[in-house]
């Protein structure tokens, strides 16, 4: 039981790398157009500076390029379970829903953060960790339901989720350094 719920909690964050990453790309990628066009929303930004179209559009296509290279790894390696086969397209939904609806999690807050009068990149803890997992495990919910049950709740697999939201904070604080340290971002966190 002990190595098997090692297992689940190592598959799920293996699955959930396109989710963890588009931020990370986006920081990277970031360019000049904001998604919102510079407009605002009863007196404050819609979504503010901190959200781009290239950072939005790069940060989607990195995240699921990079998970298209992890299942050619499993071809070679199949150890973890995968967003599916190259047999069909749907892993580019999945893939999609993950890195896609990372991001949109991270616009929503940015909305609500406006809506609440804080400034771009100012701190909202809890919001600021979680919003990418609310995004990413919402369009997985919605539009690929299946595969989502298969990984992250049947057989005790929704020990995964709990290991994402116990260890994501974690990553995130580590992470969001290491790109501070480089000046990728200008605040550490
Ligand atoms: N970024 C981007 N486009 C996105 C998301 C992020 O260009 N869709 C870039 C921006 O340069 C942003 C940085 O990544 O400043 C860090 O992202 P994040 O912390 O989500 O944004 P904040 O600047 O903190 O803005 P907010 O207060 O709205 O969260
Ligand atoms: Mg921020």
């Amino acid at each position: 039981m002990f190595f098997e719920i090692i297992f689940i909690v190592l598959s799920s964050l293996w699955l959930f790398l396109p989710a963890y990453l588009p931020n990370n790309f986006a920081v990277v990628f970031s360019g000049k157009i904001p998604i919102d066009f510079g407009k605002s929303f009863k007196g404050k930004r819609i979504f503010g500076d901190g959200k781009t179209w290239s950072g939005l559009i790069f940060g989607t296509f990195f995240a699921m390029l990079f998970g298209i290279i992890q299942m050619v790894f499993l071809l070679f390696f199949p150890i973890f379970p995968s967003f599916g086969t190259f047999e069909n397209l749907n892993f580019l939904i999945v893939l999609f829903c993950l890195s896609f609806g990372s991001l949109f999690g991270d616009l929503i807050k940015s909305f609500f953060k406006r809506r609440l009068g804080y400034e771009r990149g100012e701190k909202l803890p809890v919001l600021d960790q979680y919003d990418f997992v609310i995004g990413a495990f919402l369009f997985l919910f919605i539009f690929q339901r299946d595969w989502f049950l298969l990984n992250f709740y049947y057989g005790y697999k929704w020990i995964g989720i709990i290991a994402i939201l116990i260890l994501t904070p974690i990553l995130h604080r580590v992470v969001n350094i290491i790109g501070y340290k480089k000046k990728y971002k200008k605040e550490p966190w």
